[in-house]
């Protein structure tokens, strides 16, 4: 039997049949039942030789890049990198390599390829039933996203086929999802909940992601979006539904530790800055860090209330002020932008450039959600962030993994190819890093190191 059977039961198994581990012989029936084979083999050594380009996006300690320094990609031509029990222990040239550092361990040649850190998506909702196609068509014929959701559709729709799964029917449509992310490079995602909107179906959604987190080859981050939009049940009683937040939600999710971050849809028509406030302020009391939607319909402060309660992000910024702009630039607060939900949604980019001009950190993320734009590719996202929003190609690459692993408070472990941090690492068929954003709509991942295991596409 499969692995993947073992744990899910076979009528869940649906992306592992097509994964081979590489490169030991042992067989998966070998392992141990609950024990993920990523971790049970982590003691194996892995030498990564040849490779044409080596992108470390070396941070040097630092948190994040701003400015001029996420253009400094740290690129090695004709590198090497040593792996010890899932750890980086060495980056270099390959004529630096020595020869007895290649004992016992597995080699992996790189040749023709680019090697650089898996991507990050800091921001999505992959935990969703049903879809959205027809607002798709609704929005392409002239309707808006606003009005979409005022009529009762956007997120109450998804909220509707949410309600009505099991966890066991959310993880599978998840897992597939997830399973299509690692396929095209990302090894580590957040995941939101805020489709529930009620104790019952909130709680179901941070099950399954904390379940899936545990299961799952992906490395995944949970938060908690119970402020996603007023349900039903509460039209014209916002204040009473926030009140739910945060007395029975909040207390209940920060107590059980289901989510690391919490989480609010601050804009016209859905949470106004107060009801924010309040609701990331319960959050940070229950252990639980800030991240905000912030201006993505109309310019509402969302930024300088992140930057006041010391949010970790602020996500979307597609209409942020200057005031704003310089108060995330001062408190260091990492901007968040998704380059996908605009194309998608035709409202205009965040201002990426004038993020980047100003000494905000900059991460990009997909925003993977079932409305607003139904993708997990990251170099999507980052072909329209270069064409777009007038990026450089080495700066999205470094707010896809680097920054984007600040964006969730991961960059001491993943997100660059340096001593000491996991290995997380992908592996492309492309002559050079700019091909990446250049030649899109293409998969161009060929193998994934995670964790210091190489997986074959
Ligand atoms: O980030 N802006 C609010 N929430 C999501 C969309 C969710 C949905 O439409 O289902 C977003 O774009
Ligand atoms: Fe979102």
């Amino acid at each position: 039997m499969e692995y993947a059977e073992e744990i899910h039961g076979a009528e869940d198994i649906i992306g592992y049949a097509h994964w081979k581990m590489r490169p030991f012989s042992l067989s998966l029936e070998s392992l141990c039942r609950n024990s993920h084979p990523l971790y049970s083999r982590i003691h194996l050594n892995l030498a990564l030789i040849n490779i044409n380009q080596l992108v470390t996006v070396s941070a040097e300690g630092k948190r994040v890049k701003v400015g001029a320094d996420m253009n400094k990609l740290g690129v090695v031509e004709n590198g090497a990198v040593l792996v010890e029990n899932g750890t980086i222990k060495w980056v270099g040239r390959m004529e630096e390599l020595s020869i007895g550092s290649l004992k016992d361990a597995e080699i992996l040649d790189c040749l023709d390829k680019v090697v650089m850190p898996g991507f990050v998506d800091p921001h999505t909702h992959l935990v969703f039933a049903g879809g959205r196609e027809e607002e798709f068509a609704m929005r392409n014929a002239g309707a808006t996203y606003g009005q979409i959701a005022a009529n009762g559709g956007g997120i109450l729709s998804t909220m509707r086929d949410v309600r009505s799964a099991s966890k066991k029917e959310l993880k599978k449509i998840a897992r597939r999802h997830l399973n299509g992310m690692l396929r095209q490079g990302t090894l580590t995602v957040e995941i939101k909940s805020g489709y529930g909107l009620d104790v019952e179906a909130e709680m179901k959604m941070l099950e399954a992601i904390a379940e899936l987190s545990e299961e799952e080859v992906i490395d995944i981050v949970g938060t908690f979006l119970g402020a996603h939009t007023i349900p039903p049940e509460f039209r014209e009683r916002k204040k009473e539904y926030v009140h739910q937040i945060t007395e029975r939600m909040i207390p209940y999710v920060g107590t059980k530790k289901l989510a690391e971050y919490c989480d609010v849809f601050c804009d016209d028509g859905f949470f106004d800055l107060e009801d924010a406030r309040e609701i990331l302020l319960q959050g940070q009391r229950f252990g639980m860090a800030s991240k905000i939607h912030a201006e993505e319909l109309s310019a509402n402060g969302g930024a300088e209330l992140a930057a006041d309660i010391g949010a970790v992000s602020a996500d979307h910024l597609e209409h942020i002020s200057d005031a704003g702009i310089r108060a995330l630039a001062k408190s260091g607060v990492v901007a968040t932008v998704l380059p996908g939900v605009s194309f998608i949604l035709q409202h205009g980019y965040a201002p990426a450039r004038k993020l980047i001009d100003a000494g905000v950190p900059l991460a990009i993320s997909t925003d993977c959600n079932p409305g607003s734009c139904l993708s997990y590719s990251m170099p999507l996202m980052m072909t329209i962030a270069c064409t777009q929003m007038h990026l450089t190609c080495e700066e999205a690459i470094t707010a896809a993994t680097l920054n984007a692993a600040a964006a969730i408070r991961r960059s001491q472990e993943i997100g660059s190819i340096e001593q000491g941090k996991k290995a997380d690492m992908i592996l492309l068929e492309i002559p050079n890093y700019k091909y990446l954003p250049y030649h899109f709509g293409e998969n161009h991942v060929v193998k994934v190191v995670k964790n210091g295991v190489v997986l074959e596409l």
